[in-house]
């Protein structure tokens, strides 16, 4: 049976058929839902849809069709997070985390679960899309925190104004044109909203730093995903907003972060 699945998978494509034939097998709680999987996965479904959730930060995240799969390269996000929380203050209170475009939630929870070492934690999430904003809830309930849905910023609560210590954010970063370009994976199960950055890009990176000073406590930490070549104008737009603005990468998971800090004294 397990040959069978995996020269399924290998003629579909799939690089990895051995593996995956394992987890689907794992996965699959009779053997009609396991051809039932193995025929969505050969039929293009990305894996992490076909059965439920994603490896992210040795955390097994929930997903489900019609939400952005967590990535590889966005751990390394969550470790520039983690990494910048831990150099600055410890706040009087709880680490206030707030993840927006979280999508399933993964970057959050995950920059939560690394905090929770520190102390507390609070998590606030937030997407506009609400297949994602269910998904979201499912996986930021498990460590407490709270998802809203709506625009950016638009539906967090007043209260959190000037008192976030890490806010992360994993927003599109896609330039229009180049959507067509992406593996089929993506560009046919994955929502047009979770990929397109607008004409370069950076269209949400600039409005997410246009108003995180008003979100952030004094010292506390913007950090965006975005690309290499996208980086300088990241970085342009945190220090237009009056942020501090350095760019990490790391070669390995071809990730790059830009890590905006409001001052101490802001
Ligand atoms: C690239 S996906 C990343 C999801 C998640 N942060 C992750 O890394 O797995 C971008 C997410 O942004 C959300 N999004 C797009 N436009 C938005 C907006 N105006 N306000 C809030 N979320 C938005 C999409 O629904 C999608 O879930």
């Amino acid at each position: 049976m397990r040959a069978s699945i995996v020269g399924r998978l290998r003629a579909a494509g799939c690089v990895f058929a051995e593996d995956e034939a394992d987890l689907l097998i794992a996965a699959a709680p009779t053997a009609d839902q396991l051809d039932d999987m193995v025929q969505r996965r050969v039929s293009g479904l990305p894996l992490e849809h076909v059965v439920g959730w994603a490896e992210f930060c040795g955390l097994r995240i929930a997903v489900r069709p019609g939400v952005f799969v967590p990535r590889r390269r966005s751990e390394f996000l969550v470790g520039q997070a983690i990494a910048a929380a831990r150099q600055s203050a410890s706040p009087s209170g709880p680490w206030l985390v707030v993840d927006l475009c979280c999508g399933s939630g993964a970057v959050g929870v995950a920059v939560a679960a690394g905090l929770s070492t520190l102390g507390q934690v609070e998590l606030d999430a937030a997407d506009i899309e609400s297949a994602a904003v269910q998904c979201a809830r499912a996986n930021v309930t498990t460590v407490g925190g709270n998802v809203y849905q709506g625009d950016l910023y638009e539906p967090l609560p007043p209260g959190l104004a000037g008192r976030v210590a890490v806010l992360v954010v994993n927003a599109p970063y896609v330039p229009t044109s180049e959507i067509a370009m992406m593996p089929p994976e993506a560009r046919l199960h994955e929502p047009l909203v979770a990929l397109d950055g607008g004409p370069d890009g950076v269209m949400f990176h600039r409005r997410v730093a246009a108003g995180a000073p008003d979100w952030l406590a004094p010292g506390g930490c913007l950090l965006i995903e975005t690309s290499e070549r996208q980086a300088p104008q990241t970085a342009a737009a945190m220090t237009a907003a009056g942020l501090m603005a350095v760019v990490s990468m790391d070669e390995e998971l071809d990730a790059t972060v830009v890590i905006g800090t409001l001052a101490a004294g802001a």
